[in-house]
């Protein structure tokens, strides 16, 4: 099951420990995390702010982004069991 991440690329530029953890959690769900950046989500006043498929949310810490994606998916290949 695949799930879209949307955020806003301009807001996360500045916040390198959200992009590594962005970057890691593409690496770990390669064929299930649909990102789309956009330009600006129209949530400038609660960044960073993500969308994970319609649900919204403000103020997200790294850990926040890692914790919100991971309850959406399901668990990595790696970790599956037959
Ligand atoms: S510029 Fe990032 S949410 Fe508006």
């Amino acid at each position: 099951m695949s799930v879209q991440l949307t955020l806003c690329r301009l807001c996360i530029r500045s916040r390198p420990e959200f992009l590594r953890a962005l970057a890691n959690l593409a690496a770990t769900y390669p064929d299930d995390l649909i990102v789309q950046e956009l330009d600006c989500m129209a949530a400038c006043d609660e960044v960073p702010a993500i969308m994970v498929e319609t649900d919204f949310y403000p103020q997200v810490s790294p850990s926040d982004l890692v914790a919100l994606v991971r309850e959406h998916l399901a668990p990595p290949v790696a970790d599956r069991k037959p």
